[in-house]
Parts: structure tokens; C-alpha cells; sequence
């Protein structure tokens, strides 16, 4: 099997000398979408972590496009093309709109007006608000500027911790099919998600994870016909 875009692969470390993560494996192929769901604390977010340069790592590799990119410092990978939305503070709520997106592509030196247009024409209530402080917007209009702002950089990689925490099932639809969106435009999208039925409908690869470790691999489709998974984790 050719080797996927990004491989998180045999993962293993944590926060201090406890493990976390247990030989832990996520993967998403070009353009499409992975998503990573599991009980609270199981370890979702710290995988999150470690594919992204914010966890040593005791044992395993993040490989990218075929490189390996596991000694690289988070900034390095958000060079190499990895854009990250993290769970929480994930936008500057004191800054408009504009300034949050103008921020998100600080480490480019070209003209970054043409992609902040075409984050306004993924996301068209941010250009009406775009003269606004983001701590002013609702819950999904924050979770638009926080994806807008990671693809400010032009990414080949969207990591998204979340992105529909606190929104109401109208709005998680939206972003979700704005989501798909990106991932047909190439962009390959690694997301957690806490409405995991939702999510593993859109999903081309779902991850299980319980206790930093890899209880269920399958596409979506697969996973939400698992009578097992469907009885332990997606509420029957
Ligand atoms: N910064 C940290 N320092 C120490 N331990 C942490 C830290 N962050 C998380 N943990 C611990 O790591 C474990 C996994 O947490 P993590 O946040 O990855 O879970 P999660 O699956 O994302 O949960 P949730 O669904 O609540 O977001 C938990 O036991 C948590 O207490
Ligand atoms: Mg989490």
C-alpha cells in the first residue's frame, strides 16, 4: 500500500513520565478526510499534539508527504505546509475578523489578499463581519475564523481539534460541508470530533481511540455499521 499523506504512526509519550499515547497510529490520504473520535480523555487531542511537534515523543514517527518530520518544531511543520486548530483559544478575540485571518498568515512574505477572498467566499459571514472583534461573533462564526485563519497559510494539512464544540446541529451540518469542501479542494483534513456519528458519516478514515490507543480502524462507513463500535461509542 502506498504510504499515506501524513502517518502519525506508532505513537507513544505523554505530558511527563506517563504515557499518554500508546503505540498510537493516524493517517489521512491527500485530500481526504480522517477523523479521530473516542470517550473524553482518551487521547484524542494529545495525538493532535504529537502529529503536530507539541509532544516529545518516546517512540514512534509523524512522516509527511514521505519525509520524516518527527524532530521538526511546530512552526518547521506549519512551514512544511501543517496548519493546526487547536480544542480551545483558538482565535485572538480582541482583533477583528481581518486582523485574526492577517495574522493567521504571518509567516508569508507574498500578497495574502487573494486567500483571505477566498476564505470570504468559503466563509461569506465573516466578510460581513470582518471589521468586527471575533470575540463578538457566535460560537460557529468563531470556529469560521479559527479554520480561516489556519488556512491563511495555504495548507496541505488542516488539523482541526473540535471545530463544531458548542454549535448547534444546523451550524455543525454547515461546517461540515464547508469542511468537505477544503478536502475536495486537496487539502487533507485530520479532525476530532465529539459528534462522532456526524463526523464518521464524512469521514474516509475513522480512528476509535481509547486510553491512547487504537480500539477501532475503519472507514467511516464501516465503523458506523460496526454493531460493536455503534453500542459502545455511538450511543447504539
Ligand atoms: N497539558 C497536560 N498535562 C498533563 N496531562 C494532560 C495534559 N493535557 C491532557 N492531559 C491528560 O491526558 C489525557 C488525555 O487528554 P486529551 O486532552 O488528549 O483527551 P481528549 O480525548 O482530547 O479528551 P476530550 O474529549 O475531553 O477533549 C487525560 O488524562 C488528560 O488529563
Ligand atoms: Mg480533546
Amino acid at each position: 500500500m502506498a504510504e499515506p499523506f501524513l502517518i502519525g504512526e506508532n505513537m507513544t509519550g505523554g505530558y511527563g513520565k506517563a504515557d499518554i499515547l500508546h503505540d498510537c497510529t493516524v493517517a489521512v490520504e491527500k485530500g481526504r478526510i480522517a477523523v479521530i473520535v473516542g470517550p473524553n480523555g482518551a487521547g484524542k487531542s494529545t495525538a493532535m499534539k504529537a502529529v503536530f511537534g507539541m509532544l516529545p515523543l518516546r517512540a514512534g514517527t509523524v512522516r509527511l508527504n514521505g519525509e520524516d518530520i518527527t524532530a521538526l518544531s511546530p512552526q518547521d511543520r506549519v512551514a512544511r505546509g501543517m496548519a493546526f486548530v487547536p480544542q480551545n483559544q483558538n482565535i485572538f478575540t480582541s482583533l477583528t475578523v481581518e486582523e485574526n485571518l492577517e495574522m493567521g498568515a504571518f509567516l508569508r512574505r507574498d500578497d495574502i489578499r487573494p486567500t483571505i477572498e477566498e476564505v470570504y467566499n468559503l466563509f461569506p459571514i465573516l466578510r460581513e463581519k470582518r471589521r468586527q472583534p471575533a470575540g463578538e461573533l457566535s460560537g460557529g462564526q468563531r470556529q469560521q475564523v479559527a479554520v480561516g485563519r489556519a488556512l491563511m497559510t495555504r495548507p496541505s494539512l488542516l488539523m482541526l481539534d473540535e471545530p463544531t464544540a458548542g454549535v448547534s446541529p444546523i451550524v455543525m451540518d454547515e461546517l461540515f460541508d464547508r469542511i468537505i469542501e477544503v478536502a475536495r479542494s486537496g487539502i487533507s483534513i485530520l479532525m476530532v470530533e465529539q459528534n462522532a456519528r456526524q463526523a464518521l458519516e464524512i469521514a474516509d478514515r475513522g480512528y476509535v481511540l481509547v486510553q491512547g490507543s487504537n480500539a477501532y480502524t475503519d472507514t467511516g462507513k464501516a465503523l458506523l455499521a460496526d454493531p460493536e463500535v455503534r453500542r459502545t461509542f455511538l450511543g447504539g
